[in-house]
This record gives C-alpha cells, structure tokens and sequence, in this order.
C-alpha cells in the first residue's frame, strides 16, 4: 500500500491540499487504490512556534517511510525570508534526489489561452533539471555594499545529471506516443554547459531514431512558445531555464492554478505539488483553484501504475473547466471546496477517461 505524506504548508496550500485529499479518500473508497494518507506539520506556523524547519529525521522517515509526497505550497508574509520554504522544499528535492522535475501544461479549453491565435490543443511539457544547475547555491560575494561588490553564482552541471533528465524525457516520449523532444538552453553563450548539454542530447537521442529532436536557445524559445506552441509536445531543459520556461507553458495553457508539477526521482521517492504558490492574496477566503492540486492527485495515480484513473482525473478536471464549475481566476463562482467536491462527484460517477 503507498504511503503518502500530505504537506499542506502555507496559505491556500491547506486549502488546495484538502481538496486533493477528499479526491485521494474517494478513491480509496471505490477504486482498487488503497492509499495511506498521513498529514505533517510543515510550514510556517510550524517555524514560528518552535524555530523548526524541518530536521534530519523528518528527511530521513520521508525518505524511508514514504512512497510519494503531496506539498501544497510554502511560503508567509511573517517569514520576510522564507528560510522554512527553502528549507523544506529545496531540502527535499536536493536530498531525496528527485532530478526530475515533470511539469505537464495541457490547454483544456481554447479560452484559457491568452494567446490570439489560439491553437486547437497544446500539451507542452517539461522534463526540468531539478538538483543542480545555478540552484546549488554554489558562489559567494565579495566587498558587499560597497561599490566595488563582486557577486558570483555558479552553474554547476554534471555529466551524470545531464545525461538522466534528458534520458528520462526521450524515455517519457518514446513510452507515452509523443513525436517531437526539444532541448532549452542558451549555448551561443554558455559554451560549457550549453556544449554538454548539446552533446549529451545528440547521444541519447540517437538511440531514438523515431522521435523529431531539435535544440533551442531559451531566449528564441520563448519567443516561439508565444508565436507557435503547438510546434511544441516535450521540452527538456536546465534547472533555471525549466523554472522560466515552464510559468511560460503553464500561463498559455491557462495560468497558474492549473498547472501541477512532480519531482521525481522514478522508482524511489516523488514529491507531488502545485506550481503556484501560497498567493496570501487571497488565502483563507475558500476561493483558490484546487484544479493544479487535484491534477497532482493525477499525476501521483499514474506514477503508482493507475494510469487509468489518472486518465479519469484529467477528464473530470477538463469537464469541470467546460462547464464553467470553476473559481473565480477561471471566471467561475463557485469555491475551492466547490470546485473539489465537484470533481471528485464526478468521478465517482464513474465518467469514462475519454469525456
Ligand atoms: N512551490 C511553492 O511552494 C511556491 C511556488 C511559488 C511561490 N511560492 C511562495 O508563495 C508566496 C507567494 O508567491 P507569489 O505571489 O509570487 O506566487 P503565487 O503563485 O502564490 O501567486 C501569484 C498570483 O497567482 C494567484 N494564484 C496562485 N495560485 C492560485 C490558485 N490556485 N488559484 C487562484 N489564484 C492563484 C495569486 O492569488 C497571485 O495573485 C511566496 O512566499 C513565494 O515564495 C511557493
């Protein structure tokens, strides 16, 4: 049975995390998952009572005891630094080893898209860097505050690492039927990383003759994604251009409070979660979009072997859009627990994947 820890974290993740958690409790009542759901106490509330983050034990149980992760978002205005988000979430996809960082953006409905010339449909997604890259806070400053300050950042990229992320898309492309991998990155000026990444991506690709690759520099790319995404189907990139890249795709297929994300490392440990924030803007008013949580309830079904319920929440989440049962970012009226029990009705109405 996996064993899943539900991190709400701050601000609307509590309220986004709820949703998922009565859609994973629906299941596990009438489908054959049976997954163990064990909520932790993580986030700011956590560090303003005791000082705590999260300590090494806790990393060590949900290394050991865990099968996945479902965080909702970290991150509070009484936390000016946000030490307890980096911390955790960075903590996480760094010791736990989750290199993948899987960001699939799909256009449910054309008028999502704040493009003119919207496409019929559009799946971009990204297989980012996730452990390395310029977010190893490798570098350091020199003479701080004074005119003559030095500030250096290092990009620090591994054959190793390289070569997994860019094998673990052609993989997902070669199993999932899609046609096209693109490689991000900006070699005309990073010769070195840039040149690794281009040599490594010619390498693996050859082993897959029947997929169309092609290499783009980020600034073009993002260019291009506003000009024609739907040339786009699988994008593998570094861990900074993945970050930037990835906003992009999720903007154009609808915004935020759809998009989900997993940090993978495939076989051992993933971690589940949102790619927006804990938008203190509107936290505690029952008003944020769960769908980019829910949607993560997806993605957890189809890395544990459900594909096809996954495949049902997709479809239940597509049919929520198309019929206006959405909150109000989505030009809805209805509330996050709406919107979530919404889903989950549907589902259980047993609504077959293709709807
Ligand atoms: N992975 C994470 O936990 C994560 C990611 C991004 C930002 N953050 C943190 O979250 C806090 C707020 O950051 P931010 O404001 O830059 O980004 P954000 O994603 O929280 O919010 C950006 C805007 O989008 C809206 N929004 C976001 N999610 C929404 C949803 N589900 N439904 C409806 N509207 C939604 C917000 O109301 C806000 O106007 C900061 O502390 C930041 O560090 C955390």
């Amino acid at each position: 049975m996996p064993r899943i820890a539900l991190i709400p974290g701050d601000g609307i993740g509590v309220e986004v995390v709820r949703e998922a958690r009565r859609l994973l409790e629906a299941l596990n009542d009438s489908e054959s998952i049976n997954f163990e759901l064990v909520e932790w106490d993580l986030g700011a509330d956590r560090y303003l009572r005791d000082g705590t983050t999260i300590t090494d034990d806790e990393f060590r149980s949900l290394s050991d005891d865990y099968d996945a992760v479902l965080l909702g978002a970290l991150g509070d205005p009484r936390v000016p630094g946000n030490e307890h988000a980096k911390d955790i979430l960075l903590g996480m996809r760094f010791k736990l080893d989750l290199y993948v960082n899987f960001r699939p953006c799909v256009l449910l409905a054309p008028e999502l898209c704040p493009l003119r010339d919207v496409p019929g449909s559009l799946r971009l997604e990204t297989f980012r860097e996730n452990t390395e890259g310029a977010y190893t806070g490798m570098g350091g400053s020199f003479k701080t505050g004074t005119p003559d300050e030095v500030a250096i950042e290092e990009d620090v990229n591994t054959r190793k690492g390289v070569e997994r992320i860019i094998r673990a898309a052609f993989e997902f492309a070669h199993t999932r039927g899609r046609e096209r991998v693109t490689l991000v990155d900006k070699s005309n000026v990073q010769r070195h990383v840039g040149g690794l990444y281009r040599r490594v991506f010619a390498e693996v690709g050859e082993g897959y003759p029947d997929i169309a690759q092609d290499a783009m520099y980020v600034d073009a790319m993002a260019m291009d994604l506003v000009r024609r995404p739907e040339r786009y189907q699988v994008i593998v990139t570094s861990n900074l251009f993945g970050d930037i890249i990835s906003d992009l795709a999720a903007e154009i297929t609808g915004g935020l409070g759809l998009a989900p994300s997993a940090n993978m490392n495939p076989g051992r440990q993933a971690l589940f979660e949102p790619v927006h924030g804990s938008a203190p803007d509107i936290a505690g008013q029952n008003k944020a979009n769960p769908i980019g949580a829910i949607r993560c309830v997806g993605l957890m079904l189809d890395y544990f072997g459900h594909a096809e319920i996954g495949e049902r929440v997709e479809a239940a989440v597509a049919a929520s859009v198309r019929e206006g049962r959405t909150t109000p970012d989505l030009g809805g009226d209805l509330s996050t627990e709406d919107v979530g029990q919404w889903i989950s009705a549907h589902i259980a109405k047993g609504t077959p994947a293709s709807t």
